[in-house]
C-alpha cells in the first residue's frame, strides 16, 4: 500500500464518539497513580491519568503508562487512534533499559520520564508526563484536540520483532504484526492528584534524571519512519541520557 493511500484512509476524524469505554481503573502500586487502564488482548496494558481540570479543546498534559513482555519488539500508542498524523508514543526494551524513540522534526510531543520506567523481570514498563500527547496538528493542518469529556478512540501497534538497533533511540524498525483499537474512558481518568502524582515521582537531577525535553512523537508515515540523526544528536548534546531509570 502507497503511503499516500494510507494517509488518505486515515484522515477521518479524530477518533472520539460515544462508545462503551474499554478501560478499568488501575493503581500502580510503584507509582501510586491511578489510571483508567486498558488491557489489551495481546498482553499489553495501556494507561492514562489526567488533570482534574481541563478547558474545553484545550491542550492538556498526560500521565501514561505502558506495560508490556520485555520480549516484545517494540509497542505503540497512536493517540489519535489511527496511524498517520498523530503523536506515537513508541518503546521497547533494551537489556534492562527502556528505550523511547525520539522526536522528528514535526513532533510537538515532549516526555518527562517519570519513577515506574524500567524493567523488572519479564515486564517493561513505562511512565511518562507527556504534554502534546493530546493534541496535534491534523492532515490539513488544523489544531486537534482529544476530547476529555468523553471516551477516546486511541490506537496501539506491536511487533514481535526487534528494533533493528535496541540501543539505539533511533533505531529503524519493521512493520507491527499486531494492531488494536480501544475506547478509553477519559472522565474516569481525571484526578485532582495528578500534580502531586507528578512531583512524586520526578526522577531526581543527579545523574539518573530524564526529563527528555523534545523527546518524542512523530506525525505518522508521511513524515517518515526513520529519525533524522541530527535530531538524536541534539536529544544526546542536550540531555546526555537515555530513557531508563
Ligand atoms: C515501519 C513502520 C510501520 C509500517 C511500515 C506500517 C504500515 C502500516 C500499514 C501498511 C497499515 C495499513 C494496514 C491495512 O490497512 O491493511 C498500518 C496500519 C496501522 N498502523 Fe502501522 N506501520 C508502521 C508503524 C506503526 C506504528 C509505530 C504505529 C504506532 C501505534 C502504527 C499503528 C498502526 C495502526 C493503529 C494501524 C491500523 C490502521 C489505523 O487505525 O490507522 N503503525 N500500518
Amino acid at each position: 500500500m502507497k503511503w499516500s493511500t494510507i494517509a488518505a484512509a486515515a484522515a477521518g476524524l479524530v477518533g472520539t464518539a460515544a462508545a462503551q469505554a474499554e478501560s478499568v481503573p488501575y493503581t500502580d502500586a510503584e507509582t501510586g497513580i491511578t489510571f483508567q487502564q486498558y488491557p489489551s488482548e495481546d498482553g499489553i496494558q495501556f494507561r492514562v491519568a489526567l488533570p482534574e481540570l481541563i478547558e474545553p479543546s484545550q491542550p492538556y498534559d498526560v500521565i501514561l503508562q505502558i506495560e508490556a513482555p520485555k520480549s516484545i519488539g517494540w509497542v505503540g500508542w497512536a493517540w489519535a487512534g489511527q496511524m498517520t498524523y498523530n503523536p506515537l508514543t513508541l518503546v521497547w526494551a533494551n537489556g534492562d533499559q527502556v528505550r523511547l524513540l525520539p522526536p522528528t522534526p514535526y513532533a510537538d510531543a515532549t516526555y518527562q520520564v517519570l519513577k515506574g520506567t524500567g524493567i523488572k523481570g519479564d515486564t517493561l514498563k513505562f511512565t511518562a508526563l507527556c504534554k502534546g500527547c493530546s493534541s496535534w496538528m491534523d492532515f490539513t493542518g488544523e489544531p486537534t484536540t482529544v476530547d476529555s469529556t468523553q471516551e477516546a478512540r486511541f490506537a496501539y501497534a506491536h511487533s514481535s520483532k526487534p528494533v533493528a538497533e535496541p540501543a539505539n533511540n533511533a533505531s529503524s524498525f519493521s512493520i507491527h504484526d499486531g494492531v488494536g483499537h480501544w475506547y478509553h474512558d477519559l472522565p474516569a481518568a481525571k484526578n485532582p492528584a495528578f500534580n502531586t502524582w507528578v512531583a512524586k515521582n520526578t526522577i531526581s537531577p543527579n545523574g539518573t534524571s530524564l526529563s527528555l525535553d523534545g523527546v518524542v512523537g512523530f506525525r505518522g508515515l508521511g513524515s517518515g519512519l526513520k529519525t533524522p540523526l541530527r535530531f538524536m544528536e541534539r536529544i544526546r548534546r542536550e540531555l546526555g541520557a537515555d530513557a531508563r531509570n
